[in-house]
């Protein structure tokens, strides 16, 4: 089989759709033909997209720089559109260990053939289903301790566990030690402006038709419960603009950061971070 085949660069993929949407360059003709039919159901994407992973880059170092953690497991990882979480991470803490976990065959071969830096061993990829967290916990224990403080990322992932998503969320941070952090950020329709055709809603409707189980319906108080437990740290669950924009160094020299300029309803995907007493 050649790389072409593997990867199937001929048929859309929907992680390389998101690296499209983020400005990266892991993407084909057919994911960018696939990312515009979801651009005119939802035009705002690209925007809400970026958005999420600036708030990744923000609960990361916010995780590394303010609390010192050490240890992270990123969980629906993505294509690694760079910065990725191991570059913000190591800027802060040198000796960050990262692992990545991706039940897609595809971005798990983007990931260990783009993500080279570290020193072995700090950098793992694991190739599991969030729908069975007790082996991915198992999996990334050869790496990380589950003795001393981890951040666990659950970035624009739950979504797509239609089923029991809170027993999954439960399960991954019962395993985590004191002084641990969650963060997680979830598509939502309740930001959606109403009456309004082009909207997560229908860009939700789009993925369902083609057979991509997603989950939209999630306001602001369910977003609180998967957070149980944890003590929600300011300014709670926020649009992921609204989250802490402070902690972004690139806030000034981007117009397009300066806090106010997003609506909730482009940013359409809710935020936060909780820490375990
Ligand atoms: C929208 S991307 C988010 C990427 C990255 N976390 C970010 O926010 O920039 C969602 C990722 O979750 C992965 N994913 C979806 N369902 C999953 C599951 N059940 N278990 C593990 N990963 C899953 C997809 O393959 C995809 O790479």
């Amino acid at each position: 089989m050649d790389a072409h085949e593997t990867l199937g660069q001929d048929k859309p993929h929907s992680a390389r759709a998101y690296d499209y949407y983020l400005g990266g360059k892991t993407n084909y003709r057919a994911d960018r033909e696939a990312a515009a039919a979801t651009m005119r159901a939802w035009p705002d994407v690209m925007v809400a997209a970026r958005e999420n992973r600036h708030f990744m880059h923000r609960a990361t170092r916010y995780a590394a720089e303010e609390l010192g953690i050490r240890q992270f497991l990123d969980i629906g990882t993505g294509v690694p559109t760079e910065p990725n979480l191991y570059q913000v991470a190591h800027r802060y803490q040198p000796s960050a260990r990262v692992v990545y976990t991706d039940n897609d065959p595809i971005v798990l071969t983007y990931a260990r053939a783009l993500l080279t830096a570290g020193p072995p061993g700090h950098i793992d990829y694991i190739s599991a289903d969030v729908r069975e967290p007790e082996k991915v916990l198992e999996r990334a224990a050869e790496t990380l301790d589950f003795d001393q403080p981890v951040a666990l990322s659950l970035i624009a992932l739950m979504h797509f566990v239609v089923e029991q998503p809170h027993d999954v969320v439960r399960t991954l941070v019962g395993a985590l030690p004191s002084g641990s952090v969650l963060a997680l950020s979830h598509v939502t329709e309740s930001l959606d402006e109403p009456g309004r055709d082009a909207s997560v809603a229908a860009a939700l409707r789009e993925y369902r038709a083609r057979g991509i189980p997603v989950r939209g319906d999630v306001d602001q108080e369910e977003m609180q419960q998967f957070f149980e437990g944890l003590e929600l740290l300011e300014p709670g669950v926020v649009p992921t603009c609204d989250w802490r924009p402070d902690l972004d160094p690139a806030a000034t020299a981007d117009l397009h950061r300066l806090p106010g300029m997003i609506s909730a309803s482009e940013a359409g995907v809710w935020a936060g971070v909780g820490r375990k007493p």
